[in-house]
């Protein structure tokens, strides 16, 4: 594990670019970082307000691997990488519709368009341990945008790909699929909301959401909704999979919050996965100065 500085972060700091992105992702780090030099275009620098602080150590790449939620595989977090090896991630398309003025079905090489920087976030499970990981991916608001959100559209709809012949989870009618999660369209214009496509320079593997899935990172973690093929913007707030499993534990916001504990797991404190002792919580889980300002007059004191 190593420290994260910022005068550190710049080798490997790797700006993706362009449509090798998520294409031909064997050799990805060192040929994204020629992909990008071919580009001439110059790294932007990434805001201090993205990085987690430089006492954070950055979740060791094994780690964030190996231990993994991801019901639609297993609920055991270390079952999640062997059963998914082999998810079938290419071909993929991202649908995107709704209340827009530009329905758009996106492929791996359209998504490969957007620039994607890399963006070290805390991850907070509401299950009360953290991590923290150098994500690549592109602000979701740039690829909203490219569709044209109409002035009815209030929320923003996800949809994880429905494929119980390779997701075994999905065979269980417990839960009802697909897993769905949503934010409100301010929340998804934000810039700190992304659409993940790989963690420290490589693609994301089938357990951590390949090929592409959703990083709110003042949220806690059940927010970022893996292998997404579906996003709709609509009118009305959508039921997620989680309000609708257990609506007395899971709101719409879950904003990360020390102060309002869950049924089950008291938030003041988290455990750092590879770390012994436990951390104090954070308020939006660090990002308060960048987010607070979008739940201005709303009670942060009542669950999520
Ligand atoms: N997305 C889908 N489709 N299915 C899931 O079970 N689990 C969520 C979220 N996204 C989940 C999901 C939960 S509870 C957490 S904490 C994070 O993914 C975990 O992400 P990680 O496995 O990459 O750490």
């Amino acid at each position: 594990m190593h420290k994260i500085d910022p005068s550190e972060i710049t080798p490997e700091h790797v700006y993706l670019s362009r449509r090798k992105f998520l294409k031909g992702m064997g050799a990805l780090a060192a040929g994204a970082v020629l992909l990008s030099a071919c580009d001439g275009e110059a790294p932007p620098s990434t805001p201090a307000s993205v990085m987690a602080p430089p006492t954070d150590e950055l979740t060791p790449y094994e780690s964030i691997n190996a231990y993994n939620n991801y019901y639609e595989f297993s609920l055991g977090k270390e079952a999640v990488a062997r059963l998914s090896q082999g998810f079938k991630t290419d071909p993929w398309t991202v649908e995107v519709e709704g209340l827009v003025a530009k329905p758009k079905t996106f492929d791996l090489d359209a998504l490969g368009q957007f620039a994607a920087t890399e963006r070290i976030y805390r991850m907070r499970c509401v299950e009360a341990w953290s991590m923290v990981i150098p994500w690549f991916g592109f602000p979701l608001a740039a690829l909203l945008k490219e569709v044209e959100p109409t002035s009815e559209a209030q929320y923003v709809r996800f949809e994880t790909v429905y494929a119980p012949e390779q997701m075994p989870g999905q065979e269980s009618t417990r839960f009802s699929w697909p897993y769905i999660e949503g934010l409100r369209l301010d929340e998804a214009m934000h810039d700190l909301t992304i659409l993940a496509t790989g963690i420290y320079g490589k693609p994301l593997l089938p357990q951590t959401g390949a090929p592409i899935r959703l990083v709110v990172p003042w949220k806690y973690g059940f927010k970022g909704i893996k292998s997404i093929v579906k996003i709709d913007l609509v009118a009305d707030m959508p039921t997620s999979f989680w309000m609708a499993q257990a609506p007395n534990e899971y709101g719409f916001f879950a904003n990360v919050n020390p102060n309002v504990p869950h049924p089950r797991w008291s938030q003041s404190s988290e455990r750092r996965i590879g770390e012994n002792s436990r951390r104090r919580t954070l308020l939006f889980n660090g990002y308060e100065a960048e987010v607070a300002q979008l739940y201005e007059g709303m009670d942060l004191t009542k669950w999520f």
